[in-house]
């Protein structure tokens, strides 16, 4: 069985991925490797940061690798938060005040469309390689639900009358833009390593 790495501390994202790839590919996390670092996300664009973290671990550990970056752009506010999403409201924000300064920020704009993006780097010796997902919606007027995390109780996908955070976590991934890089990468990683 191949082994990659996920570089990443985010365990929800690692379950998440081993739950899918875990039958075919042994999937590593930096602290089964005892690497105990984090990488600053100082590039301006989801595909820089995602390589960025996924150079930065693939070369720590001398493996296979992949790492990932995300984040939510609305049209009315020109691609904001975008790749600041996870640090919005500031330092040490939590997602309740991302969320708070966001429906501030929209506040009486009747422009809502927005968008989750995902981009997933795989780096394999001197090869690297990007996957990404995307899914349009609205930013909603209020919170509503209560599943997921970040912005999930304010974005509400194309073509339903419930957000993010009134679904479970199995409709969600089955189109959500993590779920969709994903799915990309298991695809190229199953087809190259068949
Ligand atoms: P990162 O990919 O861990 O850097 O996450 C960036 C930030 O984007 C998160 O902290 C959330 O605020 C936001 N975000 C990314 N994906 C989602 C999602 O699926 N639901 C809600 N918020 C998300």
């Amino acid at each position: 069985m191949k082994t990659l790495l996920f570089g990443t501390n985010n365990p929800n994202k690692l379950g998440e991925i081993r739950e899918m790839l875990g039958d075919r590919f042994q999937i590593l996390s930096p602290a089964d490797l005892g690497l105990d670092f984090e990488v600053d996300e100082t590039e301006d664009s989801f595909h820089g940061n995602a390589l960025l973290k996924a150079r930065a671990y693939a070369s720590a550990a001398g493996m296979p690798c992949f790492a990932d970056d995300s984040g939510l752009e609305t049209d009315a506010l020109d691609g904001a938060p975008g790749v600041y999403s996870a640090r919005y409201a500031g330092p040490g924000c939590s997602y309740a005040d991302n969320v708070e300064k966001l429906l501030r920020e929209m506040q009486g704009k009747t422009r809502r469309g927005a968008r989750f993006q995902a981009v997933i780097a795989y780096i394999e010796g001197e090869e690297f390689r990007f996957f990404q997902g995307t899914v349009e919606g609205q930013i909603t007027e209020a919170p509503r639900g209560s599943n997921g995390f970040g912005y999930d109780p304010v974005f509400q996908p194309d073509g339903y009358d419930r957000t993010f955070a009134e679904m479970g976590p199995e409709v969600k991934h089955s189109f959500s833009h993590r779920g969709k890089a994903i799915r990309a990468l298991v695809e190229y990683l199953t087809a190259s390593h068949a």
